[in-house]
């Protein structure tokens, strides 16, 4: 068993401020949270691009892509599910501090583990962002086939179907995305951005 007992923090010279004044940002977490095809990467993406043509530093950490390095060999029991949002958040935390403004995609069903997201960084870095799509209409789009196949029975836990989402009670931004444009959604988060003052000029 390793004894974290002889772990000592490690305070740098260059700080967070630092790094995020030569950004021209205030860093923070932009976290995701719907329903798989609730639509949380297409707009991630699409706030990303802006943020880009506005010379924002920027990292998207996007769940199926992390699944595939950083945490692959974890599945979709709560457990597991608890300890991809855990890794995410830790992740996201160092981006905070390299002074990223960080994207995140991940369903993240559980309010007490984006509770504890937020809990890692300061107060207003965390940013919940609800994608609020019912679920008939990600059914009806299900962009990878996978309701299908879970209706079958054929993936076991999937999230709305036999495994819980529990909404964001205040999120800080709530997105309808039902008919709406992806290009006008990504303009609210990035207004939503600018008069909280994380975009300096
Ligand atoms: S989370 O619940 O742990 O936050 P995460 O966002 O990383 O989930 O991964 C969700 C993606 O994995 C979905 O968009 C979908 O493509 C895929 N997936 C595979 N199995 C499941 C499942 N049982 N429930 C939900 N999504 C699944």
């Amino acid at each position: 068993m390793l004894n974290n007992k002889d772990i000592v923090w490690h305070s740098h010279l260059v700080t967070k401020n630092k790094r995020s004044h030569i950004k021209n940002q205030k860093p923070c977490i932009l976290w995701f949270t719907g329903l798989s095809g609730s639509g949380k990467s297409t707009i991630a993406n699409a706030v990303e691009s802006q943020l880009l043509e506005l010379e924002k530093h920027t990292y998207l950490l996007d769940g199926d892509n992390i699944r595939m390095g950083l945490n692959k060999g974890l599945g979709f029991s709560d457990e597991d599910r608890i300890e991809n949002i855990r890794r995410i958040g830790e992740v996201a935390k160092l981006f905070v501090d390299a002074g990223t403004i960080v994207l995140t995609a991940f369903i993240s069903p559980f309010q007490r583990e984006r509770d504890s997201v937020r809990a890692l960084v300061e107060e207003g870095e965390f940013i919940e962002v609800f994608i609020d799509t019912p679920l008939e209409v990600c059914e009806s789009r299900d962009p990878k086939g996978l309701y299908k196949k879970a209706r079958k029975g054929e993936i076991p836990n999937f999230t709305g179907i036999d495994s819980p989402y529990e909404a964001p009670s205040h999120p800080e931004i709530h997105i309808h995305n039902n008919d709406v444009g992806i290009d006008d959604v990504a303009s609210e988060i990035i207004e939503h951005l600018r008069r909280r003052g994380y975009l300096h000029a």
